[in-house]
């Protein structure tokens, strides 16, 4: 976010002017209170939504329905900076107060969780990550910036870019998946979608990267529990993704809800103050989680609201989600000096930075005409842009004896109630979209005029219909294709599990199939890495659908026929059993890497390998790399190898470089990922490969947070997913 010296001159002058209660409300966000039948927030329902103890027709029904409060009178006031919501009628009607009727006109920031689109959902974050295909994220963002700014939003809770290394927890369906360099080149591409397109207010919205810091890494998976972690493990996996970020300039971050060792990421001054303003160069603002500054009082860091307040604007925590204490509290802090008058400005001057790079107060209200237009149909090129990230993000788990692609006119079963679910496709925090416009798989296969019979047997949360069940084994294909994973509830915010298996009988459902000899095919819907040992050993092929947003059912039925050839790979490591967790492939080195004999880094009764290493993904046609050379310049390392396309097919190959800095001052991890390119060939084509190894890329950060270059032996590895690689080596003196 850059701002001019006219617009800097501007948000001092309007300083200036402000009361101090004036410059308390803009650190205020507000939500509107649900009013009569029941007495819960917004917040709440929301969350009730995303926890799945309603669904989303539920939800649509309470939102419609009910009355809400806005607070109009403290918007009015002047007590208000920002409020949550995605109602257009509602935010022309509270900018106009902001703007025309309080005394300095500063118009609201409006902020919503537009995760993973808005009216044009696209696949979930740790899926399209598996895309590997910066440009495609770039646009999907930039889509979302443009529905968003249409419904009144110019504030999107997003990229959620916690480096998820633990499946238990639910929210690892949001953010790119498990490794830093992938959600770094996540991260840009988002704040570049988001932010990047200034031609017209309407394009584009502040992002907010979240959770800062180490979220991801709560204890045992299990959503807001503790973390605990080393400087360098926090320097080196879980801020660089924030870093990109704030590269790419992003407008503001969420505090996280956990704590980091020790000090709640909502009062910690040297994640939000020293790192994330001073060392990264935030100039925007920091905001907290929901209720978060209260939760204080709860993680036993302060004795009261009061305090917590305090403690929260001395760390840098500028804005106050939810909970009203700087608006209660704040002035009696600064007039007993418990919080000085420049902390209190350097906040307020954030927030205004933000609502001035926006372009909110020449435009503060948005054109109702355009959401008419979105009410009837999303724009063609959402839905191509959407449809062709689904198809890049599935990725091909198995494919034996080559089943797949399936011949159009052949008839197959289809079988799983996921298969008819349309909602579900849409996955955790997808709060914009209307039915009518999701494309279950079921759908998607008629759309392609498949030739199919239907049972839908059983669910993630229903018991086998036995006579469906016979219905499906007593039909005359051979062919089953089972569509089988979680609800779109069952990931998400405060969706953690112990158990990552299928849920339900859906496993058993497989088996009964299996030993009826049909050949089983599955596509997969979930969102976190399951738990697929069995399934790889019992089933002819698997497809990880995940949730891919409303063009699920197109592009999984483009994957089946093969219209599309795969190429998504995973961005996440997929273990064989619970308990393997957390589990990722740029572990540290150990003294005993895991081999068959006895005393060394595995568990007993566990394959040695996981089910699915990162960056994993096949086609329908093969690779062969071979040739690897290495070539120094003087700043980086030219790493050639040759990739031809051995199958029968034209394909695309996701080429990954890993590096290991061999000997080290702090163990370094096994492999790194640090480059990647996608490669089309025809059938039998070769092409000579060169990805650029900057050195400055190959340094880490030590336990001080610094980050050093190590002259040294590297090894240099490339190849199509973390595992089967080919090697060389290089000794580098920086
Ligand atoms: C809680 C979640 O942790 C956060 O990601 C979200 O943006 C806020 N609630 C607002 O809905």
């Amino acid at each position: 976010m850059k701002l001019t010296k006219e617009q800097i001159n501007f948000v001092n002058n309007l300083l200036n002017k402000m009361t101090l209660e004036e410059k308390i409300g803009q650190l205020t966000q507000d939500s509107p209170s649900i009013v009569g039948g029941f007495d819960i927030s917004f917040d709440e329902l929301v969350e009730m939504l995303t926890d799945g103890r309603i669904s989303q027709t539920e939800f649509n029904k309470k939102i419609t329905n009910v009355k809400r409060d806005y607070h109009e009178d403290d918007i009015r006031n002047g007590f208000v900076g920002a409020v949550m919501g995605n109602d257009p009628k509602k935010a022309n009607e509270l900018q106009k107060i902001a703007v025309e009727e309080t005394r300095l006109g500063i118009p609201l920031l409006i902020g919503f969780d537009v995760i993973h689109g808005l009216r044009t959902v696209y696949p979930i974050a740790i899926a399209e990550a598996g895309s590997f295909d910066d440009e495609l994220m770039q646009k999907t963002a930039s889509i979302a910036a443009k529905e968003s700014r249409a419904y009144g939003i110019n504030w999107n809770f997003a990229p959620m870019i916690d480096v998820a290394r633990d499946s238990r927890w639910g929210r690892v369906s949001e953010g790119p998946g498990e490794d830093p360099y992938l959600s770094s080149r996540f991260a840009t591409a988002k704040i570049k979608g988001l932010q990047g397109d200034q031609s017209s207010s309407n394009n584009y919205v502040a992002a907010c990267t979240k959770h800062f810091v180490g979220y991801s890494a709560c204890e045992g998976g299990r959503d807001y529990n503790t973390t605990t972690m080393s400087t360098n493990t926090l320097f080196n996996v879980y801020l660089p993704p924030f870093k990109a970020a704030m590269n790419a300039g992003a407008c503001s971050a969420m505090a996280a809800f956990n704590d980091l060792n020790g000090i709640p990421c909502t009062v910690n001054s040297y994640t939000l103050r020293n790192i994330l303003k001073d060392e990264f160069g935030l100039n925007g603002f920091v905001v907290s989680d929901a209720n978060a500054i209260k939760e204080c009082v709860n993680h036993g860091i302060a004795e009261n609201d009061i305090v917590a307040g305090e403690m929260a604007i001395n760390a840098g925590l500028d804005m106050d989600m939810g909970t009203r204490i700087y608006l209660n509290h704040l002035a009696s802090s600064i007039k007993n000096g418990t919080v000085s008058m420049d902390v209190l400005d350097d906040a307020v001057k954030r927030v205004l930075s933000v609502k001035v790079w926006l372009g909110l107060f020449e435009n503060p209200y948005i054109d109702e005409k355009i959401i008419e237009q979105y009410d009837c149909a999303i724009p063609k090129e959402h839905i191509n842009i959407c449809k062709e990230s689904a198809e890049k993000s599935l990725v091909l788990l198995k494919n034996e004896e080559n089943i797949l692609p399936l011949d159009k006119n052949k008839k197959f079963t289809l079988v799983g109630s996921l298969a008819d679910s349309p909602d579900e496709v849409t996955g955790s925090w997808a709060l914009g979209f209307k039915s009518k416009d999701c494309v279950s798989i079921k759908k998607g296969l008629e759309n392609s005029n498949a030739n199919f019979d239907y049972y839908p047997i059983c669910g993630p949360n229903t018991s086998i219909n036995s006579s469906e069940l016979d219905s499906a084994i007593n039909s005359d294909s051979d062919i089953i294709v089972a569509v089988v994973g979680e609800l779109k509830s069952m990931s998400g915010e405060a969706s953690s599990k112990a158990n990552l298996i299928l849920p339900g009988q859906q496993r058993e459902m497989l088996a009964s199939l299996l030993r009826a000899n049909k050949k089983v095919i599955a596509i997969l819907m979930n969102g976190r890495p399951l738990a697929l040992g069995w399934e790889k050993e019992n089933l002819k092929a698997i497809i990880e659908g995940w949730h891919l947003g409303i063009q699920m059912g197109n592009a999984i039925s483009s994957a089946l026929f093969g219209d599309i050839n795969p190429s998504g790979k995973l961005s996440c490591t997929f273990p064989s059993v619970n308990g393997q967790e957390p589990l990722y492939y740029n572990h540290t080195s150990t003294g005993r890497p895991a081999s068959n004999s006895k005393f060394t880094s595995k568990y007993v009764d566990t394959p040695l390998e996981p089910c699915f290493p990162f960056g994993y993904g096949l086609s329908y046609t093969t690779f062969k790399y071979d040739s690897l050379t290495l070539k120094e310049t003087p700043s980086s390392v030219n790493v050639t190898f040759n990739l031809s396309n051995t199958g029968k097919r034209p394909g695309t190959e996701t080429v990954q470089l890993y590096i290991q800095d061999v000997t080290a001052s702090i163990v370094r991890p096994i492999k790194e990922l640090k480059g990647y390119k996608k490669v089309s060939l025809q059938p039998g084509e070769s092409q000579t490969v060169t990805l650029t190894l900057d050195k400055s890329e190959m340094g880490f950060y030590n336990n001080m947070g610094q980050y050093v270059l190590e002259n040294g032996l590297f090894k240099i590895y490339v190849g199509g997913n973390s595992k089967d690689t080919l090697v060389s080596k290089i000794n580098i003196n920086f």
